[in-house]
């Protein structure tokens, strides 16, 4: 005998003909359970308080179901590119996109999440249970305790009532497939969303603002004033040796257009690290071959997203010339083309080439970035 308890065991033929109450009892016996409580937690069937708490269980899982839909509808068709402040609805309706996106979704788990415990509480029968522990001597299951387990995993399937419940089983099953929905569509809203189905650049992943819209056209440095449409230019003589500032693509074409001074700000590929190194640590910079005319003087200008995986790498340190990356902590040197030296980063930072505009005085991008900027992706060669 397997449990070491002495018991009368039944024959194969009486295994057979034995039914669930009779195997669940054979089972708990064999496993030395005692059920010193067994109670149904609805001995009369059909009862007003019954029928109430089903409802309740049934309308924890609709409202689970009805939130998840309206995540998946939220996450499609709510307008969620920028519009600037200037767009009083227009700005609002943009502004309530991730609030709904979180509580939609946020209300959808944890509606589920009370439907699963109040089901539990309700309809499970809370038995009290005293059983022994045998591991069989080491060798596993026999036949006989296998068809007993699953004797008693049918009896709780039975006792818990599911079965004959249908409101809260199709209640249950809208919040779940909603949600599952919900996140099986998550990976693929980049299908359905291109952010560059607009923007007039189809190789968004390859050029950046600082890419001119017409030949000739100047591209100036900008600085952030906190203010979108009061547009700072930066000289050569703003920065002191050994500082660093972030700038932005400005075209004068879009001077009187908020939103598109809003996009220059916002687009991810935009930020560059203006640096203005120190006349002794000039000296000592090692330009990368093709990229000899770059720079400007002292002033390097690489871009802020870092080739890891896209943080903004934000942070110059003066006295050992690192670009540091905050998130993983790479760091790049700033007299060595922004070569990574430390930390997951395998790639320089680009290099944005700059000049001065000798009829302003300011400082332009001589054209754009001339290999994508930020982390990896699969179409890129380099
Ligand atoms: S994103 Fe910069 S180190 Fe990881």
């Amino acid at each position: 005998m397997s449990s070491g308890n002495e018991q009368q065991l039944p024959t194969g033929a009486e295994l057979a003909e034995m039914n669930r109450d009779e195997l669940v009892a054979l089972g708990g016996k064999l496993d030395g359970v005692e059920f010193a409580e067994y109670p149904d937690p609805w001995p009369v069937k059909g009862t007003r308080a019954e029928k109430r708490a089903e409802r309740t269980v049934a309308m924890w899982f609709t409202l689970a179901g009805l939130s998840g839909l309206a995540f998946l509808v939220a996450m499609i068709w709510w307008p969620w590119q920028y519009q600037p402040p200037a767009e009083d609805s227009a700005h609002f309706w943009y502004s309530l996109y991730t609030p709904v996106l979180g509580v939609t979704l946020g209300v959808s788990i944890l509606a589920f999440a009370f439907g699963i415990l109040l089901y539990t509480k309700k309809f499970l029968p809370h038995e009290v249970a005293v059983q022994q522990r045998d591991d069989n001597m080491g060798a596993g299951s026999d036949e006989l305790h296998r068809q007993t387990f699953a004797a008693h995993l049918a009896d709780a399937g039975n006792r818990s009532t599911i079965a004959r419940r249908s409101a809260i089983k199709r209640s249950a099953g809208l919040g779940i497939g909603m949600l599952g929905l919900g996140a099986a569509i998550l990976p693929l809203i980049g299908f359905i969303k291109n952010p560059h189905a607009n923007s007039g650049n189809k190789s968004g992943l390859y050029h950046t603002g600082w890419q001119p819209d017409k030949p000739g056209q100047k591209v100036f440095l900008r600085r952030y004033t906190g203010v979108t449409h009061e547009v700072s230019l930066v000289r050569p003589e703003d920065l002191d040796a050994g500082a660093m500032e972030t700038v932005f693509p400005f075209k004068e074409s879009e001077r009187h257009d908020e939103h598109a001074l809003s996009v220059a700000f916002k687009r991810v590929d935009n930020p560059v690290m203006l640096i203005r190194l120190r006349p002794q640590d000039a000296e000592k910079v090692v330009k990368r071959e093709g990229q000899e005319g770059f720079n400007y003087g002292d002033y390097y200008a690489y871009s802020k997203i870092c080739t890891h995986v896209g943080c903004p790498a934000s942070l110059y340190e003066q006295r050992t010339k690192r670009i540091l990356c905050p998130c993983h902590q790479s760091q790049f040197d700033a007299l060595m083309y922004a070569k990574p030296i430390f930390g997951p980063a395998t790639r320089a930072l680009p290099q944005l080439p700059i000049t001065l505009d000798p009829e302003t005085g300011y400082l332009i991008a001589k054209h754009d970035f001339i290999e994508p900027v930020g982390p990896g992706f699969w179409e890129r060669k380099s």
